[in-house]
């Protein structure tokens, strides 16, 4: 974000605003970080709904979802800042890479997905039904929105969703969409909302299970840009507006879990986890799992989740007992390392145990806060 001089002198009464809130939120369990932007022309309705969001989840905030303190929107300079939980080890793309980055074969090789990666589908799984039950759909789930935080324990990181611009008040939508555009990022938007038919919270869960399938295989064994390319495959658009290809976006993710090296692509770790992502990126909506039924899923019955719709605090409660606190979660006579990647907590008192709490710095510069965009 770059401001010309004379828009500084007007952001200076801003700034008071802004470390105000900076200061009141360093009170709050976890640190804050501060966002702006100044939306392109035309995407100002983006950054409008994600304050509406905020708004939101700031009176109802789960430990799933990047937390939102305060949002406010500078008209004069159109710009939007958020004040928002800081989760310091960035997204869950730029991770994945990483760990493909560090193969000798240059990403092409062997991936092994996180041991962690189940808690994170566990946890996304619950941020997801959050939003569903503030009435909301998000349709813009992909691993870029997922952050990964550690809330000071390297040993302890979990998944949260974040980015609303996207979201949709409601539950249940109309296929219309709203910028000559499908809503989302052309890999992850389920076939229904492309062919522009009503759609509901089964087109998260196609996003969902694109974003289950990136975790657990590393995303395609391609290179973007000298990059590691952490994507779920997508049809070639022949042109900016061809997006009708993009239906067929179902049918290549179930090639790659059914013949995955005919297709650059990694097999999944079990036929559970292969019978999860078919399930969730099935081209017929109705015939997805549900969040509900997702818990009983064979891939993921082991995580124990609170039944639906688990509240804040059984969620909190949930997380309490992922972390062995023996080990850190990585298998030892107290938990159980599954075959699957999951972890089994075997019953002990630890379990019930509720983490530690990290001390929040008390002061921070406000400069360093700040992160440009
Ligand atoms: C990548 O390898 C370097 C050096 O071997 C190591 O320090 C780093 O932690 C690795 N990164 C990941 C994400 O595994
Ligand atoms: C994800 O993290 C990387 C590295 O920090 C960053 O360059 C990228 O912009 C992030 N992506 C999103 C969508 O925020």
């Amino acid at each position: 974000m770059a401001l010309r001089v004379d828009e500084r002198a007007r952001v200076r009464g801003s700034w008071l605003w802004l470390l105000w809130h900076c200061l009141a939120s360093a009170g709050c369990s976890h640190r804050p970080q501060l966002r702006s932007t100044v939306p392109r022309r035309g995407f100002a309705k983006v950054a409008q709904r994600e304050s509406e969001v905020a708004d939101r989840l700031s009176k109802e905030p789960h430990r799933c979802v990047v937390q939102l303190f305060h949002a406010k929107h500078f008209p004069d300079l159109r710009m939007y800042c958020f004040v928002m939980e800081l989760c310091s080890k960035g997204n869950l793309t730029s991770h994945i890479r990483k760990l493909r980055s560090n193969d000798s074969s240059a990403g092409f090789g062997e991936y092994v997905a996180p041991a962690e990666a189940f808690h994170w589908i566990g946890q996304l799984l619950l941020g997801l039904e959050h939003l569903h039950v503030m009435n909301m759909l998000v349709r813009d789930l992909k691993t870029d929105n997922v952050v990964l935080s550690d809330q000071g324990r390297a040993d302890r990181i979990m998944a949260k969703i974040t980015d609303f611009g996207l979201c949709r008040f409601g539950t249940e939508a109309t296929g219309d969409w709203t910028f000559d555009a499908p809503p989302g990022t052309p890999a992850y938007i389920a076939p229904e909302v492309i062919k522009g038919q009503n759609y509901g919270k089964a087109a998260d869960l196609y996003s969902f299970g694109a974003v289950i399938w990136v975790i657990l295989t590393g995303g395609l064994k391609v290179l973007t840009a000298g990059l590691p390319k952490v994507e779920p495959p997508c049809a070639e658009m022949a042109h900016k507006w061809d997006y009708s290809v993009l239906a067929q976006n179902c049918k290549l993710i179930a090639a790659c879990v059914q013949n995955p090296e005919k297709h650059n692509a990694r097999p999944l770790p079990s036929g559970a986890a292969k019978e999860l992502v078919l399930g969730l990126t099935r081209d017929e909506a109705e015939k997805r799992p549900s969040l509900p039924s997702l818990r009983r899923h064979k891939a993921l019955v082991h995580l124990k989740l609170p039944p639906a719709p688990a509240s804040s605090k059984q969620a909190d409660a949930w997380l309490a007992t992922l972390c062995c606190l023996s080990c850190g979660g990585h298998g030892c006579s107290l938990c159980r390392l599954m075959e699957d990647g999951g972890i089994l907590l075997e019953d002990s008192p630890l379990r019930r145990r509720r983490p530690r709490k990290t001390p929040v710095p008390r002061r921070s510069s406000l400069q360093a806060l700040v992160t440009r965009s």
